[in-house]
């Protein structure tokens, strides 16, 4: 059997771990799975139902109706929500919050992180998150916490916003960051944090090419 790769990527908002991700699963011919896209879905249906993404009694009281899937490719992942292909509907400002928040109620953990470990079980993965080496793959294969000081990572997310066409500003991006990696990282469950043993990589400054080198010679031991 060939060897199988488990490989956790962490870190804060526009830390650059989608983009490296993808690109590194494309190279090693791997599969991406981008966890924060199921938080997300979530996030997306409660809101849709008029009630606070906040509040545990109204997101579980619809968590069952919920059913995701997720199309898994190293081209990239497709996500659909009750049968609907929610993909790109998910990647608004409104929804990233709305993710961050029912992501700190404990049951939408356990739905979701099940659903993660499964799709990492005979595969060769690659997936990003908040915690995937502290949890939901403790037994990866590499860990690696990315991260980059806050002005880059909201310039990062600002233009990739600009870029998709929606109206915001850089210091709305910015406090939208802040806002969101304080709840990640504060919430009681699963917050954001570095596994012991994974190793940090600072992306402050590199180029998208650097990063992913200096990934790949991470997860080949160099
Ligand atoms: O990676 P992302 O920005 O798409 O994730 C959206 C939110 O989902 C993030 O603010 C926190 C939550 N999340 C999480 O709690 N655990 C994960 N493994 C992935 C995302």
């Amino acid at each position: 059997m060939e060897k199988q790769y488990l490989i956790a990527i962490d870190g804060p908002v526009g830390a650059g771990k989608s983009t490296v991700a993808k690109i590194t699963a494309k190279k090693l011919n791997i599969i991406y799975v981008d966890t924060g896209a199921m938080y997300r879905a979530v996030g997306l249906y409660v809101t849709r139902k008029g009630l606070d993404t906040k509040k545990s009694e109204d997101v579980n009281s619809v968590l069952n109706e919920i059913n995701l899937d997720v199309k898994l490719s190293n081209e990239g992942q497709m996500i659909f929500l009750n049968g609907e292909d929610v993909t790109k509907l998910i990647r608004t400002p409104e929804i990233s919050m709305a993710a961050s928040n029912v992501s700190a109620i404990p049951e939408v953990r356990v739905k979701l992180v099940d659903m993660q470990r499964k799709l990492a079980e005979t595969k060769s993965v690659i997936m990003d998150g908040r915690d995937i080496g502290t949890v939901v793959l403790p037994n990866a294969t590499t860990k690696i916490y990315l991260n980059a000081e806050l002005d880059e990572r909201a310039d990062r997310r600002y233009k990739e916003l600009i870029k998709k066409g929606q109206d915001v500003t850089f210091e709305d991006v910015k406090a939208d960051i802040v806002k969101r990696d304080t709840n990640d990282m504060s919430r009681a469950v699963s917050p954001l944090k570095k596994a012991d043993d994974a190793i940090e990589l600072d992306t402050t400054g590199l180029t998208l090419e650097e990063v992913v080198d200096k990934v790949i010679d991470i997860i080949n031991g160099r």
